[in-house]
């Protein structure tokens, strides 16, 4: 699934992603997670792995043929089937507060949907407002803390979202 748009800003494309992007979104990573979530970017093998099974979930979006933002997540299998986790997304810092996350976001969901997934679950780091807010406004409610999640002193929240036939 392929959305273009032609903007006097640039071609913007939204796709699914592909395992010829792990490269790309590996050098990704540091320049949309900093801080507390240094230990926690992916590696290309990382990304290569998700990419190839067919459990995943992952979207791109692209800016005159860069990757500027991506959603990666997993349906859960077995005994957890009907739900899934929302494992990352991220956009870079220059191409923030333009609706990419949201778009994004609305891609992986719909695919969800698709797949019969009726939860949606993700952790974020609870001083990372401006996340919360995002993920807030799309929908998602707090379920509970979980304390030192991404180091000693940075905890984290689950989040999750009823997703709706
Ligand atoms: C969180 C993040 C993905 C949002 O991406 P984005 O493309 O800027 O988000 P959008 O432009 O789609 O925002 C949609 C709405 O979410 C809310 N929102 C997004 N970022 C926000 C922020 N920093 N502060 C407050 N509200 C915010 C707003 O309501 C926004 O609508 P508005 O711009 O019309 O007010 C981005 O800031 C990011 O990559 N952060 C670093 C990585 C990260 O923390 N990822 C989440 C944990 S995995």
């Amino acid at each position: 699934m392929v959305h273009a748009s032609e903007s006097g800003q640039g071609h913007l494309v939204l796709r699914k992603a592909r395992f010829s992007d792990a490269e790309e979104l590996h050098r990704l990573e540091p320049v949309v997670f900093v801080s507390y979530y240094a230990a926690h970017r992916f590696t290309s093998k990382q990304f290569r792995r998700y990419i190839n099974r067919n459990t995943t979930i992952a979207y791109v979006i692209s800016k005159n043929g860069r990757l500027v933002g991506y959603a990666l997540g997993i349906a859960l299998q077995g005994a957890r089937l009907g739900a899934g986790r929302l494992l990352s997304i991220g956009v870079a810092p220059a191409f923030r507060r333009k609706g990419f996350a949201d778009r994004l976001l609305q891609a992986f969901l719909s695919e969800a949907r698709r797949r019969a997934i009726r939860r949606m679950y993700l952790e974020v780091a609870a001083k990372n407002r401006g996340a919360i807010q995002f993920f807030t406004s799309s929908g998602f409610k707090i379920l509970r803390r979980l304390p030192a999640l991404y180091s000693r002193s940075v905890g984290g929240l689950r989040m999750r979202l009823m997703i709706q036939r």
